[in-house]
């Protein structure tokens, strides 16, 4: 395919933006604050922190490499640099197509909680026990959940079709700041709740003394799945960058901003938390059960509930736009069908899947993938085992088989920027990041 006949994103703000878009999402706001809740608060957050920076940042500069150097989709990427690598881009395009599967269920339920927390509805109940009866029969019923996860769906469809510039580009612009708005407003106001400080104090103090392996382990798993990285989505998302782009300054930008929503997420829930008397080690439900009722014991309960859930919508669509895109312009390039074809053939297949996904958690529960129902299937193949692979695989591809030049001429944009951690980015990218990969992966395997 000719470059030229591609979309590009406008100027440096928009790379970021788009790319932001992808990897703010529910893994900031639903997942982040209850794992750290489950692992120690305080140093669970440092050491997510140290991942970041020291594996995730070098990673994504990685995939944005091999998206830029190629301008191609996740599979065409790979092949167009060394055809034996294809397998990645394959293996990219399978796991954003599963993760859409769980991920578009739970993107539906923040909706039809947006829904029910305007109308009022989840204001009748008022006991933890109440909000908790109220999910369980909401995940279980075979059409409501089916009914706003295909709202959800189709509200991607519709702005993958517009295309990358119409669609992508301007989603973000105007989804992005949304989002900030709303984050700092709900934090601001989670502080001045009566133990505001208690909840404070849990988050951002670390206390080290709970730290075991299985820590890290999560921490960088968390940080990986935050960050959009190990499946191709950064590598569609830079094949749209312009040649001035500087890579690593976008990657090190979108590192910042994902990581800031995820102390935001939880300077917003630790404190409210602690003010109802809740454990902030609730786990998953943490979002949907106990913050309705922290939400109902407050004035203006239902405006903050809205916007809450507003918040959670807006994060989850930039992310399953991302994940979609990744499959639409896969179709589009390597099977020659139209955009539109693309687009319908992706949402038709992910609908399906999610429509299983969902039905899994009521009437279809009895069928089971070793012992786990397809929703939780579909996060735990992906999470610990389609991610750690290709990121592990992308770190051996990028550092050891990629053309130096062609590494080189991507990060300092043909010998117009200055490259003087190159030192420091090798060692990560070939040494570092490989080896905790692969205890990562040994780790959820159960070797050790
Ligand atoms: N990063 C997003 C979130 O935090 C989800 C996501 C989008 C993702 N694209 C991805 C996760 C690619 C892993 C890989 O919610």
């Amino acid at each position: 395919m000719n470059r030229t006949q591609r979309a590009t994103l406008g100027g440096k703000l928009s790379a970021v933006l788009v790319a932001a878009g992808s990897s703010v999402g529910l893994g900031n706001i639903w997942r982040f604050p209850y794992v750290a809740g489950n692992n120690g608060g305080g140093a669970f957050l440092a050491i997510y922190i140290l991942c970041v920076l020291v594996l995730g940042l070098p990673l994504m500069i990685a995939e944005f490499t091999v998206g830029r150097a190629s301008h191609r989709n996740a599979v065409g990427a790979y092949r167009a640099l060394d055809n034996k690598w294809s397998f990645l881009g394959y293996n990219g395009v399978l796991a954003a197509f599963l993760i859409l599967g769980f991920y578009f269920v739970v993107s539906g339920w923040t909706a039809e909680y947006m829904v029910h927390s305007v109308t009022a509805e989840l204001a009748q109940y008022t006991t933890a026990e109440e909000y908790a009866g109220m999910f369980e029969r909401f995940i279980r019923n075979p059409w409501r959940p089916l009914l706003y996860t295909s709202v959800f769906v189709l509200a991607t469809h519709f702005v993958i079709a517009l295309g990358v510039q119409k669609g992508i580009e301007r989603s973000a612009k105007v989804l992005m700041p949304l989002l900030f708005i709303i984050l700092i407003a709900l934090a601001i106001h989670s502080l001045l709740m009566p133990s505001g400080a208690e909840g404070l104090k849990f988050f951002l103090l670390p206390d080290f003394s709970k730290v075991t392996a299985a820590t890290v382990l999560t921490a960088l798993g968390q940080a990986f799945f935050s960050l959009s990285i190990g499946i191709g989505t950064m590598v569609t998302y830079a094949s749209y960058f312009k040649p001035e782009t500087n890579l690593r300054h976008t990657a090190l930008n979108v590192t910042i901003l994902d990581t800031l929503v995820a102390v935001l997420a939880g300077i917003m829930i630790f404190p409210a938390v602690f003010s109802a008397g809740i454990e902030p080690s609730s786990g998953p439900s943490l979002v949907f059960i106990t913050l309705p009722g922290i939400f109902n014991g407050m004035p203006l309960s239902m405006v903050w509930s809205s916007v809450f859930f507003l918040l959670l919508v807006v994060a989850a669509l930039t992310s399953t736009i991302s994940l979609h895109e990744v499959i639409t312009v896969y179709l589009h390039e390597e099977w020659h069908l139209s955009r539109r074809g693309a687009a319908w053939t992706t949402t038709g297949g992910t609908l399906a899947l999610a429509a299983l996904a969902s039905l899994s958690l009521g009437i279809l529960d009895g069928w089971r993938i070793c012992g786990l129902n397809l929703f939780d299937s579909l996060d735990y193949v992906t999470a610990n085992i389609l991610l750690p692979v290709d990121g592990f695989f992308t770190c051996i591809f990028v550092g050891w088989r990629l053309d130096p030049k062609v590494l080189e001429a991507e990060i300092t944009n043909q010998g117009r920027l200055n490259f003087r951690i190159r030192r420091i980015f090798a060692v990560l990218l070939r040494y570092l990041c490989p080896a905790v990969l692969l205890l990562v992966f040994l780790d959820n395997l159960g070797v050790f």
